[in-house]
């Protein structure tokens, strides 16, 4: 019988408690104000995006492209009036060990030429003509620097990407010229714009109202609409949640983001996105069993140990108790759930301040993203934190919405809108 309390004493590591999370909610909410005013004083990016919402009547056919996660995808999209036809789409991992790693790509045009080579194939299998001008839509999940709609520069990487060469450049204009490189030179990117944008209007495209939207995934961000108080026209702007720097990090947490890619930056994502969750869990394991060579596990793994159904470490390491392992799991993925609808919270509580709103109005929010999606008890441990810090009442008219597969309908909305074929 080994002694496994310190399993037990990490689960206490990652509890937060309903005061520190109402004290990081009112400091997010702080920093939204303060990133309009003077964005280099804020924690938070609070990009504008330079995105209409569509009317919903929008139609055409154009290429997306969706870059940022862990897989990218290039697809043929038609907007008609009987829906959205999607056709020859392509999704190729950004790595496959052993064979290509294009987050670690050694130069930009070799990151650029992948993506290009994909969008290549998706016209192929689409059946698209080779001559045909097609506007591109293309969903880029990174913090960005944006003034006008056709393209952007990257501020910086996140999610542990390191291709060097992008940061501070024109992201679509690069994408361009690996285009013409492919052959593709009828194809002209009209658009850019973040992933948590394409679920905003993939959402407003056919629920009229909606403007928060967040993404939940391997990454962790959302953008919302401001209004300014009725003073300036609406715009979209992407907040990046994770880049958060006010709330508490505990030694793992510590520990990780010093040995990332981008040590300080994205430090709340690193506390609740899925590209860390596995890795947190992985600190605490090589830590406590003294086996600093135990292989990575997954955030599916973290999902499967909460439930139980983990059935070994890897490396065909033994469990330690799987009640604890348990335990902390449930505890790691409950401090993710309580500090994304932190965040929510803070967004909401900003938008009905800054239409002077008595109070914050029924309303469905959008999120896409795997995590929201599958992992154990995540939507449920949200709402139950939007009550909390939001009150019952108030709660009770905030339905997260789950948006499957958002970014690409919104990048060709995107892709459309760019290409000026609205039609109003
Ligand atoms: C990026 C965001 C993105 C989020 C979700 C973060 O790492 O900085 O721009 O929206 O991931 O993909």
């Amino acid at each position: 019988m080994t002694d496994e309390t310190w399993l037990d004493e990490a689960a206490a590591q990652f509890r937060v408690t309903d005061d520190a999370l109402r004290q990081g909610m009112l400091r997010f909410e702080e920093e939204m104000a303060l990133g309009l005013r003077q964005p280099a004083a804020s924690s938070l990016y609070m990009e504008p995006c330079y995105v209409d919402l569509p009317t919903g009547r929008e139609r055409g056919r154009a290429v997306t492209l969706d870059f940022g996660g862990t897989n990218a995808r290039a697809a043929l999209v038609e907007l008609a009036a009987d829906g959205c036809h999607v056709r020859g789409e392509v999704r190729r991992p950004l790595r496959a060990p052993g064979a290509y790693d294009v987050t670690r790509a050694e130069t930009a045009e070799a990151l650029f030429d992948f993506l290009a080579d994909l969008v290549r194939e998706a016209l192929a299998r689409g059946g698209a003509r080779s001559e045909e001008p097609l506007p591109l839509g293309h969903t880029f999940s990174f913090g960005t620097r944006q003034r006008r709609f056709g393209d952007a520069r990257l501020i910086a990487w996140s999610k542990e990407i390191a291709v060097p060469g992008v940061e501070g450049a024109y992201v679509n204009e690069q994408l361009r010229a690996a285009l013409v490189r492919a052959g593709l030179a009828n194809v002209m990117p009209t658009a850019i714009l973040n992933d948590t944008a394409a679920v905003l209007l993939a959402a407003a495209f056919r629920a009229p109202g909606t403007a928060i939207a967040a993404i939940y995934a391997t990454g962790f961000n959302s953008c919302y609409l401001e209004t300014f108080g009725g003073r300036r026209p609406p715009m979209v702007y992407n907040i990046e949640s994770g880049s958060f720097r006010h709330f508490p990090q505990n030694p793992y947490d510590r520990q990780l983001d010093t040995a990332s890619a981008k040590p300080g930056a994205q430090r709340l994502e690193k506390m609740i996105s899925g590209r860390y969750l596995g890795e947190l869990l992985t600190r605490v394991l090589r830590e406590g069993l003294h086996d600093a060579a135990l292989p990575p596990l997954t955030a599916e793994m973290v999902g499967e140990a909460a439930q139980g159904t983990l059935a070994a470490l890897p490396g065909g390491r033994p469990l330690p108790s799987a009640a604890s392992l348990a335990t902390l799991a449930r505890a790691l993925i409950r401090r993710s759930a309580r500090l994304a609808a932190m965040t929510l919270a803070a967004v909401l509580r900003h938008r009905a301040a800054a239409d002077r709103q008595p109070r914050i109005a029924p309303q469905t929010l959008a999120v896409d993203g795997a995590v929201f999606a599958h992992m154990p008890g995540v939507a449920a441990t949200m709402q139950e934190t939007l009550a909390l810090l939001l009150g019952e009442e108030t709660a009770q008219g905030i339905s997260l919405r789950l948006v499957r597969d958002a970014s690409g309908r919104g990048a060709a909305i995107a892709g459309i809108l760019g290409a000026g074929e609205r039609d109003e």
